[in-house]
């Protein structure tokens, strides 16, 4: 990580701000990719977790491609220079209006159920299209930190409709060439994925026509102390050694996709805020506000998310147990509590961890703020 002068640019920018380590985005975008030790395989990088032109420059300068999941993902993306053959769709409820373009441009695109399907086929003929797989319920995370699990979803194809699917493309000439799935996010757990890895090569092998198989992502971050970090390694090896097995079964090479975001993006993103008020609760016990909350970063909010919280420019000060406070009328906004932090004053600025992913782009301004700037060093 290169050292970064916080304070001096909270002056020149303001705060709230978003800053991002272009570097370290790099770094993990490297270390992703040689942990995925397998010839005949793509890594599309999920554009959900964050969107923004400069990411998606580092990641075409990089050579991966996109995962998108809208049309206004596709009018970015393409924007920002990436070829169709670089794009894959896989998306729930896609309308006509949107397959319509979707086959027009010719990008890869994973069908999420059965009424999709005959969508498709009643579109297009002599084309090529992947199927979401349903996920049981047995295979999904089960620690508090994984979120959007599958517990109870309706995504995806189950196995007694493949007999239906791969009947409605035949009659359409089309063929089922790939399987997508993805159970949750932010997973720290192995064992989910040593059960996903050969369940999705199992569903996979019911189509003849296979080329790929997509396991999506899910791979979590440590973002709390004591938390240990995800071995992304280890289980691309096992989703190498199961594509493999299948390659060797259809004696030609099958292509094994992820789609990461998290995992690239999560760490090299800070949110800077200022402290705007301390209020003295009592005797050992202060809530600090500052000049950020739910409008910036829901994921505390919303599921609960640990991020880290560090001072800037505050060395050898007394540690103090502070809860952070949004400044929002909602109650339970609180971006960490009982943290302990060297003591700080009104004006002086905190760092908000680990932000980079699902962060800014999950940002909406409510109630009634603006979306924060987004800085790239
Ligand atoms: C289909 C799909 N692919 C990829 C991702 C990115 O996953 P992550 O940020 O966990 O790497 C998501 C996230 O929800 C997703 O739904």
């Amino acid at each position: 990580m290169v050292h970064i002068d916080y304070s001096q640019l909270a002056e020149k920018y303001g705060t709230p701000l978003y800053v991002y380590d272009s570097k370290q985005i790099e770094d993990n975008i490297r270390r992703i990719a040689r942990s995925l030790n397998y010839r005949h395989s793509t890594m599309y990088f999920a554009v959900m977790c964050n969107n923004h032109k400069n990411i998606l420059s580092v990641i075409r300068r990089n050579g991966l491609g996109v995962q998108i999941n809208s049309v206004h993902e596709l009018q970015l993306v393409k924007k920002a220079g990436f070829k169709n053959s670089a794009i894959s769709f896989t998306s729930t409820g896609i309308s006509t209006d949107l397959m319509k373009t979707l086959i027009r441009e010719g990008i890869r695109i994973n069908l999420d159920s059965v009424e999709e399907v005959d969508k498709f086929c009643t579109l297009a003929q002599n084309r090529k299209f992947g199927v979401r797989i349903r996920i049981p319920k047995s295979i999904s995370a089960r620690s508090l930190q994984a979120t959007n699990t599958n517990r109870h979803s309706h995504i995806g194809i189950e196995e007694k409709d493949f007999k239906s699917v791969l009947k409605m493309a035949d009659a359409a000439r089309n063929s089922i060439t790939g399987v997508h799935g993805y159970f949750a996010s932010n997973v720290l757990e192995m064992t989910p994925f040593q059960h996903y890895a050969p369940y999705m090569c199992t569903m996979a092998s019911s189509f003849p026509d296979l080329e790929y198989v997509n396991f999506g992502s899910g791979f979590g971050i440590p973002y709390a102390p004591g938390q240990k970090a995800f071995d992304i390694k280890k289980i691309l090896a096992l989703f190498a050694l199961h594509v493999k097995a299948l390659s060797h079964k259809y004696d030609r090479p099958i292509e094994l996709i992820i789609e990461p975001g998290r995992t690239i993006l999560a760490d090299a993103g800070s949110l800077l805020v200022q402290i705007t008020n301390i209020k003295h609760l009592n005797s050992n016990k202060y809530e600090i506000a500052i000049d950020a909350g739910y409008a910036e970063l829901a994921r505390p909010l919303l599921y609960g998310s640990y991020h880290a919280i560090t001072t800037v420019n505050t060395t050898h000060r007394q540690p103090v147990n502070y809860d952070i406070r949004g400044n929002t009328v909602l109650q339970n906004d609180f971006l960490g509590k009982n943290r302990m932090l060297e003591k700080v004053r009104e004006g002086d600025y905190l760092l908000i961890r680990k932000v980079g992913a699902y962060g800014a782009v999950m940002a909406s301004g409510f109630p009634g703020k603006e979306i924060p700037k987004q800085l790239f060093l």
